[in-house]
C-alpha cells in the first residue's frame, strides 16, 4: 500500500489479490501471537498447512488456546496434530511475557525459526495495565519488544547462513498518521513517559497509530544492530485495512457498528485471510535480506512515514531504543545481557 497516494490508488491496492508464498516451513518452529481470531487465525492456518515442525499459536488464555487448537486441527487435517500447539500469552503483563519465554526455554524445542508478533489491541478509552503502562503502549509496543528481545537468542541460534530466522512485527498503515504527535519530542524528558501520560494523544486511534509507529522505529533500530548479512531478518508489515475483531470495542454500539460496516465496504476492507498473506509473505518470502529492517505493505517493501526518515525521526528512534532497553532491563535482567551480547551499539 505504501505512502498514501490518494483515495483511488488506496482502493485499488485494497482490492488487489496478494501472493501466497509457496515455501514450506518443514523442520521449522514458529511462534505466532494473537492466533484465535482475525489475521492471526488465518496466518496460523497458512503456516499450519505448510508442514511445520511445531507451530505455537498463542492466545490470551487457556480456553482460547484450546478453541484455537481445535480450529487449526479441523482446518489442517493433513498436518500432524503434534505439530500444532497453543500456549497462553497475555501481553498486558510483563510477567506473563517472561513466563512464556521461560516456558519456551524449558519445554520448547531447540529451534525457533520464525516469530510473528501479530497480537495487537485497540481501545478508545485510556487505561493502564498492572505494570502501570497505558494498555495500547504496553500490548502493541513494550511487550512485543520484550518478547522479541527475550526470544532473540533462540532465533539467532536457529539461523543458518543460507536460511536466516525471521521476526515479523505487524504494524499498520496508521503509523503514517502518527509522526506529528512526536513534533518537539527532542525536548521531552522521557519519550516513553510522555507517551504514557493520559493527556497525551487526542484519542484511542491516535495512541494506536503511535504504537504502530513505535514498532516501525524499533525494527529499524534492532535491524541496524544485527550483523550484515543478517542471521535474523526483521520486518514490519502493514496488512492493509481488513475485516477482523480489532474494532470490537467500537462495534459494541450499533450506530458505530453500522458506520464501521459502511467504511469497511467503502474502503474495500480485505478479508482477514487476504490480509494475513502479508504476514506469511514477510515470514517466508525468499528475498529475505532485501526485507531486513524494512516496512512492507501489500507484500512489497515500501517507505516508512516521513517522520521516521527525517533527521528528527532518526534521533527519536535512537532515543526510543535506549529508553526501551532501559525500561525492559528493569523488567527482566536478561534484556541488557542479550543487548550487550548480540546487539552492539551502532
Ligand atoms: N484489521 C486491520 O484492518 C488491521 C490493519 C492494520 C494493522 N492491523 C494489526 O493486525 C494485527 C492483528 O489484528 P486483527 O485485525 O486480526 O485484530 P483482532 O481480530 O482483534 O485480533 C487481535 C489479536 O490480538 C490479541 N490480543 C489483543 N490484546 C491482547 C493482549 N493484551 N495480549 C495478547 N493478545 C492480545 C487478540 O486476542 P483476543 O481476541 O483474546 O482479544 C487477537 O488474537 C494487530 O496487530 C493489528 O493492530 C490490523
Amino acid at each position: 500500500m505504501g505512502k498514501f497516494k490518494g483515495f483511488w490508488s488506496f482502493l485499488s491496492e485494497q482490492g488487489r489479490d496478494l501472493p501466497l508464498p509457496r515455501e514450506l516451513v518443514d523442520g521449522k518452529t514458529l511462534v505466532l501471537t494473537g492466533a484465535n481470531v482475525g489475521l492471526g487465525i488465518e496466518a496460523s492456518t497458512h503456516f499450519a498447512n505448510k508442514k511445520p515442525s511445531l507451530l505455537i499459536a498463542t492466545c490470551r488464555d487457556t480456553v482460547k488456546c484450546e478453541q484455537t487448537l481445535e480450529v487449526l486441527r479441523k482446518r489442517c487435517t493433513g498436518t500432524q496434530p503434534s505439530s500444532l500447539d497453543s500456549w497462553p500469552l497475555e501481553l498486558s503483563s510483563f510477567d506473563n511475557v517472561r513466563s512464556f519465554v521461560d516456558r519456551f526455554g524449558a519445554e520448547g524445542p531447540e529451534r525457533l525459526n520464525i516469530l510473528v508478533a501479530n497480537a495487537g489491541t485497540f481501545t478508545p478509552v485510556y487505561a493502564r495495565t498492572q505494570d502501570n503502562w497505558e494498555v495500547i503502549l504496553q500490548v502493541n509496543y513494550l511487550s512485543i519488544a520484550l518478547l522479541s528481545i527475550l526470544l532473540l537468542p533462540h532465533l539467532l541460534r536457529s539461523a543458518t547462513s543460507d536460511d536466516p530466522s525471521r521476526l515479523v512485527l505487524v504494524s499498520s498503515l496508521g503509523h503514517y498518521l502518527a509522526g506529528p504527535m512526536l513534533t518537539g519530542s527532542q525536548n521531552w524528558d522521557h519519550v516513553l513517559g510522555a507517551i504514557n501520560a493520559e493527556n497525551f494523544g487526542v484519542s484511542g486511534a491516535s495512541r494506536y497509530n503511535l504504537s504502530k509507529l513505535l514498532q516501525v522505529a524499533f525494527v529499524r533500530e534492532l535491524s541496524a544492530r544485527l550483523p550484515s548479512p543478517t542471521p535474523l531478518v526483521v520486518t514490519t508489515v502493514d496488512p492493509g485495512f481488513c475485516h477482523s475483531s480489532l474494532q470490537r470495542e467500537l462495534e459494541k454500539y450499533w450506530l458505530l457498528r453500522m458506520v464501521l460496516g459502511f467504511v469497511k465496504w467503502l474502503l474495500r476492507a480485505r478479508t482477514s485471510e487476504m490480509g494475513s498473506r502479508n504476514l506469511v509473505y514477510a515470514a517466508l518470502a525468499t528475498n529475505a535480506q532485501a526485507m531486513h529492517g524494512k516496512y512492507m505493505s501489500s507484500c512489497e517493501v515500501v517507505e516508512e512515514c516521513d517522520y521516521l526518515l527525517s533527521a528528527e525521526g532518526k534521533a527519536f528512534s535512537e532515543r526510543l531504543w535506549g529508553e526501551t532497553i532501559e525500561v525492559l532491563s528493569n523488567v527482566d535482567g536478561r534484556v541488557s545481557q542479550i543487548v550487550s551480547s548480540y546487539l552492539p551499539a551502532r
